[in-house]
């Protein structure tokens, strides 16, 4: 798959998720194979003109993530295209602009889910920043404002006349949130309203058949997956082998989600420093625990998680507290296996698995 000029690996992509998608984070999941595009979380544009420590630590890269996209917000073009040259500067592959953001601080700037009310200032902002980088640019939106403004099928043909390289959208209104299932059909209207463009659906895939399902009731050209790879970070090894063989590959076993959190876990010290690294690591360790079967001695400890050495104490505790629940062989008893995401798609995307991960909940006004 190509977005521009870049030959990607596979036509399945790293969501940003912000407070998630790290360096680390990026890394080990582009480690386990089947990844085309990694993103950042979304950094403001101004930060980086301003030289903010923050904004660069989240543009920060290593070649063997690549490639990468730094997603961009910013209402202002000016700031926006040169937040863009930056990126370029700075070793990201590919900028991808936040049109989909339905956050209060980020909508009153007039970026984020705003930029989907006047298309024709969104278009003459992306322009600028096309026409200013080497690298592509993408833009990555929502079905619409709310229900009644469904307009990304309109801003997706608009961006593409001005050379966009590739749309990713979220098959939900900004009003929306993060309720409801994701509508299959509104990304179908955008792939159906564009002419070449390639068009990347996202939305609550947490499995490979889900990624397959997504393909093909909407026609596009590549999948997205945020909170799915943070279920299951294999997910893009896997969605690859399915879709290329029809064939499920087995779920990595506990040892190997241990390990795979131990190397995480040292990424985000080295990147962060040990007690910011573990702090960090906190959230990210609940989530790994979503699949280890019972888990609060586990969760409870790791909510406090303060050092590597602390990381060895709680998982050795924990190995021996879980046992309880394991046969001779130490192979989980099947009634407490975590509920297999598979099991529940049949022929529709699962949300199941999605719903469980942690999103803003209330009133989207109130964010
Ligand atoms: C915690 C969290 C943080 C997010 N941060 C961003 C972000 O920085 N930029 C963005 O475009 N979308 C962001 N999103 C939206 C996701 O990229 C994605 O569009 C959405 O979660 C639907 O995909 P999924 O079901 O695969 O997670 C975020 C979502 C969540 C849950």
């Amino acid at each position: 798959m190509k977005i521009g000029s870049l030959d990607l690996e596979s036509n399945l992509f790293l969501s940003p998720l912000a407070g998630y998608t790290n360096l680390p984070f990026r890394l080990t999941a582009k480690s386990l194979g089947g990844l085309g595009l990694v993103t950042t979380d979304l950094v403001n544009a101004r930060s980086l003109l301003e030289g903010r420590a923050v904004a660069y630590k989240m543009i920060a890269t290593d070649v063997r993530e690549q490639p990468m996209a730094v997603q961009l917000f910013g209402g202002v073009a000016e700031e926006m295209r040169d937040a863009a040259v930056i990126c370029q500067e700075r070793g990201a592959q590919s900028v991808d602009i936040n049109m989909g953001c339905p956050v209060k601080k980020v909508v009153k700037t007039g970026s984020g889910s705003s930029m989907m009310k006047n298309h024709e200032k969104t278009q003459e902002l992306v322009k600028g920043m096309i026409d200013a980088v080497d690298i592509p640019v993408t833009a990555k939106m929502r079905l619409g404002w709310d229900s009644d403004n469904i307009t990304a099928p309109e801003l997706a043909r608009a961006l593409e006349d001005v050379g966009v390289s590739a749309i990713f959208i979220h098959g939900r209104t900004r009003a929306q949130g993060f309720s409801g299932g994701v509508d299959l059909e509104g990304i179908r209207k955008v792939k159906e309203a564009v002419s070449s463009v390639p068009v990347i659906g996202n939305g609550d895939v947490t499995s490979p058949e889900a990624a397959r399902i997504m393909f093909e009731r909407t026609g596009c050209d590549g999948v997205s997956i945020g909170r799915g790879a943070f279920y299951n970070p294999w997910i893009f090894r896997q969605t690859v082998h399915y879709l290329d063989t029809g064939e499920l590959l087995p779920d990595p076993t506990f040892e190997e989600r241990v390990e795979l959190m131990r190397v995480h876990l040292e990424r985000m010290i080295d990147f962060y420093g040990e007690l910011k690294g573990c702090i960090q690591f906190r959230k990210v360790a609940v989530w790994y625990a979503k699949r280890f079967g019972p888990s609060k001695f586990f969760k409870d400890k790791a909510i406090r998680l303060e050092s590597m050495a602390h990381f060895e104490e709680i998982m050795s505790e924990y190995i021996e507290w879980r046992r309880r629940f394991c046969d001779d062989s130490g192979e989980l008893l099947e009634k407490y296996r975590p509920v297999d995401p598979y099991s529940s798609i049949t022929d529709k995307v699962s949300v199941d698995a999605a719903e469980k991960i942690k999103v803003p909940k209330g009133p989207v006004s109130n964010w």
